[in-house]
């Protein structure tokens, strides 16, 4: 997911075992598009070098408050109003009392109390550290303050102990991070996307498929993902680029879609894919020969993939598509309630369409919800996409006030 594109973080490393992680987490933040710059400090740098950091975030460390050459370049006041969010992992229970404090003794510390910007912490110590009433009361203090606190998680801990205190893992810490700096409708909210068509294996070199081009669902992700959501996009094979911002997983048949998109629980599930119903019986594992006048081919159902998450314990929102060539009000509700969706989007293919639909860059919705139902007129399908996307979190937010 490429969601922190061009946004600027400060990374401050406090001084415990779980600063070796830091150097996987400014890849991770680098690699979804972050501009990192980190700060450390005196402590941190007993446990991984600033040479590291500086590689990896391509940018050098600074660690003294009082840097003649450092601050010629980017003083530390400018540092604190460049960044967007300041992120520190390992945040260490030394580190947590001197914010409390409102301490300025150094670099880090300094920056946290000059700084606009949002301030997370990833707490990393020892479980009894943690359990401590001092941490407790920093803990529930900065929080008061407004800081966010990302974890700690529970488990096994350098220390040889197990319990609450492990800094919680690099990816998840972006994750979150992502989630802090989104803004938006669906700000945080965790979107699964289906688009495309799927192929579904005759012999290795044939199969059955159909005419979607995957750009309404593509059109989707992209306004999800503006909209501030996390989007997962799984594809079918399709000819277009993933959308700025997306995580794009893509896959083939009908039964690799259902495996990919119940392996990734969500809160809102958009399915725009043109799931093939059927698959052949049987794939051959070679060449079929064209040895008889005529052939049939047996098929056999196809999972139902937006069926299956509807009917799912805990369901997320659920939004289906319908293509329609006649009855589409009718045909429409009925897979609404047959399904359980939350809502259906439905469109005209064939005649009707009059060149809007599945080959064509515009396309006119039809949306239909237990109750209600709403025109969203013709226009081109990214357009038409972020209309969508608003009226979905308008009934999201509607159905859960938090999510
Ligand atoms: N869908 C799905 N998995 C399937 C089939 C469909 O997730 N195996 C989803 C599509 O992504 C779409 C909606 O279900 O959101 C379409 O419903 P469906 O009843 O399958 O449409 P059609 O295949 O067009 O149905 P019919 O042939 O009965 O009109």
């Amino acid at each position: 997911m490429h969601s922190l594109h061009q946004r600027r973080l400060l990374l401050g490393v406090g001084g415990g075992i779980a600063a070796y992680k830091s150097a996987e987490l400014v890849r991770e933040l680098t690699r979804q598009g972050a501009e990192v710059r980190v700060v450390m400090t005196a402590a941190a740098t007993e446990f991984i070098t600033p040479l590291t950091l500086q590689a990896l975030s391509g940018h050098p460390v600074r660690q003294a408050l009082f840097d003649a050459q450092a601050e010629a370049g980017m003083d530390h006041i400018t540092l604190a109003r460049w960044a967007e969010l300041v992120l520190i992992a390992p945040a260490t229970a030394d580190l947590m009392a001197r914010l409390a404090l409102g301490l300025a003794d150094d670099l880090l510390t300094t920056l946290c109390l000059a700084t606009e910007a949002p301030i997370a912490l990833a707490p990393a110590m020892n479980r009894q550290m943690w359990a401590a009433p001092a941490t407790r009361d920093n803990a529930t203090l900065l929080t008061t303050r407004g800081l966010h606190l990302l974890g700690p998680a529970d488990g096994e801990q350098a220390c040889g102990e197990s319990g609450l205190g492990r800094m919680l893992e690099p990816q998840e810490i972006a994750r979150r991070a992502t989630t802090l700096l989104s803004s938006g409708p669906l700000a945080g909210v965790r979107v699964v996307v289906t688009a495309g068509p799927t192929r579904e294996a005759i012999d290795p070199v044939r199969f059955i498929s159909n005419r979607s081009s995957g750009r309404m669902g593509y059109a989707v992700a992209q306004a999800a993902a503006e909209a501030g959501a996390n989007v997962l996009l799984v594809s079918g094979p399709v000819a277009l680029p993933a959308p700025a911002g997306v995580e794009r997983i893509m896959v083939e048949s009908a039964e690799q879609m259902y495996t990919e998109v119940m392996a990734h629980p969500c809160d809102l599930f958009i399915a725009t894919a043109a799931v093939a119903d059927y698959r052949p019986q049987i794939t051959a594992a070679t060449k079929l020969k064209k040895t008889a006048a005529e052939m049939s081919l047996p098929l056999t159902r196809n999972p139902d993939i937006l069926a299956a998450v509807a009917a799912l314990p805990q369901p997320p929102f659920t939004v289906g598509f319908a293509a329609e060539t006649d009855q589409l009000e009718q045909y429409a509700r009925g897979k609404l309630e047959a399904k359980r969706l939350n809502m259906i989007a439905a469109n005209w293919v064939g005649e009707r369409a009059a060149g809007a639909g599945f080959e064509s860059d515009e396309n006119a919705l039809e949306l239909f919800w237990p109750g209600g139902s709403l025109t969203l007129p013709r226009a081109a399908k990214l357009p038409l996409a972020r209309h969508l996307v608003k009226v979905i979190s308008e009934h999201f937010h509607q159905l859960r006030p938090s999510p």
